[in-house]
């Protein structure tokens, strides 16, 4: 049964890379809803419905005033980051009536995006990681696309521990086709849970140039946490002492399409790993995974019937649970 979108507006979603939002209010969508983002005067993102409240223009057309106030297109209405009216040109004498006010809905930069909420109460916070205020770490933006599949699947894919062998041959090279398991239990976290697996890999050619080592093969150790309702973070320690964090929003966008939002923190520098070296090597990986991922059916469905699920696809059965109990609790 597909899941009504409604459900899943009360959590964080990064909606925008934030070096496109500039000096003009920017179109986004949302759940299927079209939003406007807009940069106020102090600088911090603010999010709204793309629709007037006079009579339901594109407020994404329209321009910033030089206080930070987004103005309409069509008839000048302007409006304050809290969405208050703040001018009808139509009539300067008399005062604004309340009703005119234009709903808003909370927003946030972090990591290099803008993050929204479609509603006044997050059911969660917006996932916080040590790296970002920890020196030795870089952020590393990594990609920002559109992909015609359930934002679900995406999800799933990265909690597989076993379609390494297969949908990665030739360039991650996993060892075997059977997972190593899971080291010790799956662990509650405040958003969702963890677990360690340790992954073994060919350190091929394109591998190489993102890891500064030289060994054939490799261990890498993995923690990966399901990060509610749509994020995944994917903490990899190399024998090297390379610490990577992979973080992964599936974003559903509209009922066909996701976005997906993949940043990064690494321990190294630019001298010994340039970013696009890493970034190239992750593109193969990632457009494996997309064929595999855009060949399904895009259909917001987080219970699918009629499927048979493993033992080593317990985490996704785990996921499927949690969320149906975190959907049921709203
Ligand atoms: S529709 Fe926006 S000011 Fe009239
Ligand atoms: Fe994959």
């Amino acid at each position: 049964m597909p899941l009504d979108p409604a459900r899943l507006r009360p959590f964080w979603y990064p909606v925008l890379p934030l070096d496109q939002l500039g000096n003009d209010p920017v179109a986004v969508e949302l759940l299927g809803e079209p939003l406007v983002i807009w940069r106020g005067g102090d600088g911090a993102p603010h999010a709204a419905p793309d629709r007037c409240p006079h009579r339901s223009a594109r407020l994404s057309s329209g321009s910033i005033g030089a206080d930070g106030s987004l103005h309409c297109p069509y008839h000048g209405w302007e409006f304050s980051g809290d969405g208050r009216c703040l001018a009808i040109p139509q009539q300067p004498q008399r005062p604004i009536p309340e009703a005119c006010r234009l709903r808003t809905y909370p927003a946030q930069a972090r990591y290099g995006r803008v993050w929204v909420c479609l509603s006044d109460q997050p059911r969660l916070p917006l996932p916080s990681f040590p790296e970002e205020h920890d020196p030795s770490h870089r952020l590393i933006d990594g990609f920002w696309e559109l992909w015609p599949c359930s934002p679900f699947r995406v999800i799933e894919n990265g909690l597989d521990n076993f379609h390494h062998y297969f949908v990665h041959r030739g360039l991650l090279q996993a060892t075997t086709a059977q997972p190593d398991p899971i080291e010790g239990p799956i662990e509650d976290t405040v958003d969702g849970f963890r677990f360690r697996i340790p992954l073994q890999v060919h350190n091929n050619a394109v591998l190489k140039d993102t890891l500064d080592q030289d060994t054939d093969t490799l261990t890498v150790e993995r923690q990966v946490s399901w990060i509610a309702p749509l994020g995944l973070s994917l903490e990899l320690e190399w024998p090297n002492g390379l610490r990577q964090r992979i973080v992964l929003h599936a974003v559903p966008t509209n009922p066909q399409d996701t976005r997906i939002s993949r940043f990064y923190f690494r321990n190294d520098t630019e001298e010994q790993v340039p970013a696009a070296a890493m970034v190239r090597f992750e593109r193969g990986l990632i457009d494996q995974d997309r064929a595999i991922l855009t060949a399904m059916a895009a259909v917001l469905e987080p219970w699918p019937a009629g499927e048979h699920l493993i033992e080593a696809d317990q985490p996704i059965a785990l996921m499927r649970q949690r969320l149906r109990e975190l959907i049921q609790s709203l």
